[in-house]
């Protein structure tokens, strides 16, 4: 039934334009509600001739049902609306690109261990760790330094006051393995060591990579070969190599190793002191009385055994003049070795 009231009408208007649902109900009290405008019009029916009655009350149930109805559909479009409005502000481009993020990387230390052992690892040998708290007999005395010797004098060792020792190099984890495990051995034994030294070239903490080797048929050409093999697979380059005699209580006879510069393929610059060699590292043959002593059978085994820097070997590698820059732990110095 078409009814045109002007009641209804405002009502209609009103609910048409109202924006939230707080002003939805407010509307159906004023119009609807138990005192609300159009109800009010069935409180005076009473009044009206019976067949008036009958018509106007019809009307009036109808203006509430069309109130009813457009308010619940007027709820419906705000509602959609909020979850509209809602989607939008929340919207996620899932095509959007990532935001970067900075890539870690190793320090430039722990690199070159990596590299030293990846290229050990290839030739047989295996990694192997000790201790960096020594006790004085492994630092020292089994590798043939005794308590009086003046090599000990140059290890500048740290003590502790349980009688230990911070060890002073990796050479006592060739101790320890020759004590546990049987021969042949090869093996390397990279880490942390300790000396009470600090200036422009020394750190109290620095790096060191033990190399040894036991079988029946070691010898020093095998040791040449070996220390020079690794030197030119390191440096991608393959630089003339020297062993110059020298001496380590702990091998017999001893020498130490020298590569023509790598920086100036060994025409002399300030990286070598203008001489064309770098000191690489010590090495020679192990020394019987070592072997003895770790329970080595010397009629039948003798063996090599060389030690690195660690430091020395990155800075060459990187072109890094300073030995300090490796432990300031400046990120961008750090972030160049990335990879
Ligand atoms: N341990 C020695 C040092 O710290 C380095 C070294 C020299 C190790 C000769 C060796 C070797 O195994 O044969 O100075």
């Amino acid at each position: 039934m078409q009814i045109e009231n002007p009641l209804l009408e405002e009502a209609l208007r009103a609910i048409e334009k109202s924006l939230d649902e707080v002003t939805l109900e407010a509307l159906r009290v004023e119009y609807t509600g138990k005192k609300g405008r159009i109800t009010e019009k069935l409180k005076k029916l009473g009044s009206l001739p019976p067949e008036e009655r009958r018509q106007e009350g019809e009307v009036i149930n109808l203006m509430k049902k069309r109130v009813f109805a457009a308010i619940s559909a007027r709820k419906e479009v705000l509602v959609a609306e909020a979850i509209k409005i809602q989607l939008d502000a929340e919207r996620i481009d899932v095509t959007l690109p990532g935001r970067g993020k900075a890539q870690g990387g190793l320090h430039p230390i722990s690199l070159t261990i990596e590299r030293i052992s990846s290229i050990f690892l290839s030739a047989g040998y295996e990694v192997a760790e000790g201790p960096e708290i020594e006790d004085e007999y492994h630092n020292f005395e089994a590798l043939n330094i005794p308590q009086h010797h003046p090599a000990r004098a140059m290890h500048d060792t740290f003590y502790l006051s349980s009688g230990e020792v911070l060890r002073t190099h990796t050479s006592p984890v060739q101790i320890r393995v020759m004590e546990n495990a049987a021969p042949p051995l090869k093996i390397i034994c990279p880490g942390r060591v300790y000396r009470c030294d600090s200036d422009l070239t020394h750190t109290p903490m620095f790096h060191q990579v033990e190399g040894l080797l036991i079988d029946e048929q070691a010898n020093f050409a095998s040791l040449k070969g070996t220390i020079e093999d690794f030197l030119h697979s390191y440096f991608e380059k393959e630089l003339p190599v020297r062993f110059r005699p020298s001496y380590f209580p702990f091998t017999e006879p001893s020498a130490e190793v020298d590569m023509a510069c790598a920086n100036c393929s060994g025409k002399g610059c300030r990286i070598c002191s203008n001489s064309g060699w770098l000191e690489i590292m010590g090495c020679g043959m192990v020394h019987p009385k070592v072997l003895e002593m770790s329970g080595i059978d010397t009629n039948r085994f003798n063996g090599f055994a060389f030690g690195m820097g660690v430091e020395r070997l990155a800075m060459l590698r990187y072109g890094v003049g300073d030995l300090r820059t490796y432990f300031e732990n400046d990120l961008r110095f750090l972030s160049q070795f990335v990879g």
